[in-house]
């Protein structure tokens, strides 16, 4: 059985997606691909031999398609989604779900309310959760290797920012990462922040980098994490927990180790996708296999990442209330959200 897959944003992430899907993901077809940019919906769908269109909603009616992959900008999530899910069909949205808590409280509202509803429709693309070094992690902590978790560090550095980037916006689209995956790693919710910066470096206008937030679980471990998008010397992720036995951390992802004059040393990814091409192949197949047996997709739900949101409005309260703690009111994931 193949699933046609309709992508919809066909940008860095968008035509990623369709590489991988049409190349990598058995069970899988790329069978239209729309952009507001029909330009890059063509040079995308090139490879996998799709249809392009300029308009998401025509390509969410298409009988050609049987599931929807949105990978458009944030603020066109929520409408996506919620106009996949009143045909009933199944959405990879990339995360965030959405920018704000409104929205995503409307989208969960929307997928409950689904005549196709009885499982979730829509799955979140925090691929993260599906990153081997990150698995293996949360196995080794679901196992007690390093004891009890008292500390988690997790560092998120990028060679430099977008345009158009804001504090909130670095919250909201960068830091969500870790404000799903702490949770995830731990079995714990987030129920206290508080977001801090140093000085800004020099070689930003406009918004904090880094900034640094604080993270207490429900369990009592406490995270720190650091995003600084213009770290400028690679794409770099990190993730240590501390326990009461021993400390495990994410090895550094490089393949080749180069021993070249007097000096020792492997390369960072320039960006996200080579750093995490197994995490968005293995996502997108753990998607199709779901869809394929009709089984609930193993995927982070539409009601987890509104408690991500919830987290990240958080977040936000503190950076805008000088570092101040601000307790989360999430809900745990089995509850009434919408
Ligand atoms: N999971 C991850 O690691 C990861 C990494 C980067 C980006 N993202 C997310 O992926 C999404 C896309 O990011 P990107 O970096 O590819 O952005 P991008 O700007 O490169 O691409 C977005 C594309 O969407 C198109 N678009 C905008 N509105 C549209 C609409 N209504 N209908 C059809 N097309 C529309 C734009 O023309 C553009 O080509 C964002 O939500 C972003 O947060 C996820």
């Amino acid at each position: 059985m193949t699933i046609n897959v309709g992508v919809i944003g066909a940008g860095i992430m968008g035509a990623d997606h369709v590489n991988t899907l049409h190349r990598y993901v058995s069970g899988a077809a790329v069978s239209v691909v729309a952009d507001v940019d029909v330009g890059k919906a063509a040079s995308a769908a090139a490879l996998a031999g799709a249809r392009v269109t300029d308009d998401a909603l025509a390509l969410i009616a298409d009988p050609r398609v049987d599931a929807v992959l949105i990978a458009s900008h944030d603020d066109t999530h929520a409408e996506l989604a919620i106009a996949a899910v009143r045909t009933g069909k199944p959405v990879l949205c990339e995360k965030p779900l959405a920018p704000t808590v409104a929205e995503c409280r409307r989208v969960v509202s929307a997928e409950m309310e689904s005549a196709a509803y009885g499982r979730p429709l829509i799955s979140v693309g925090f691929m993260r959760r599906f990153d081997p070094g990150y698995q293996e992690l949360r196995a080794a902590l679901k196992a007690g290797a390093c004891g009890t978790p008292l500390l988690l560090h997790c560092i998120s550095r990028g060679v430099s920012s977008g345009p158009a980037t804001t504090d909130e916006w670095i919250i909201v689209a960068s830091a969500v990462h870790e404000l799903d995956i702490v949770p995830w790693l731990l079995e714990a919710p987030i129920v206290e922040v508080s977001w801090h910066a140093p000085r800004s470096s020099p070689t930003v206008e406009g918004f904090r980098d880094p900034q640094f937030l604080l993270l207490r679980t429900g369990d009592g471990a406490l995270t720190t994490v650091e995003v600084f998008l213009n770290a400028r010397y690679g794409y770099d992720i990190r993730c240590e927990v501390v326990g009461d036995r021993g400390v495990l951390a994410l090895a550094p992802p490089a393949r080749v180790v180069r021993d070249l004059d007097a000096a020792r040393s492997t390369a960072y990814a320039a960006d996200w996708r080579p750093r995490f091409a197994d995490a968005y192949r293995l996502e997108l197949q753990a998607w199709i296999d779901a869809l394929a047996a009709a089984r609930p997709s193993p995927l982070p739900t539409a009601r987890d990442s509104l408690i991500t949101a919830m987290v990240a409005e958080a977040v936000i309260a503190s950076m805008h209330a000088d570092g101040r703690s601000v307790a989360v009111d999430a809900p745990s994931p089995e509850s009434s959200v919408a």
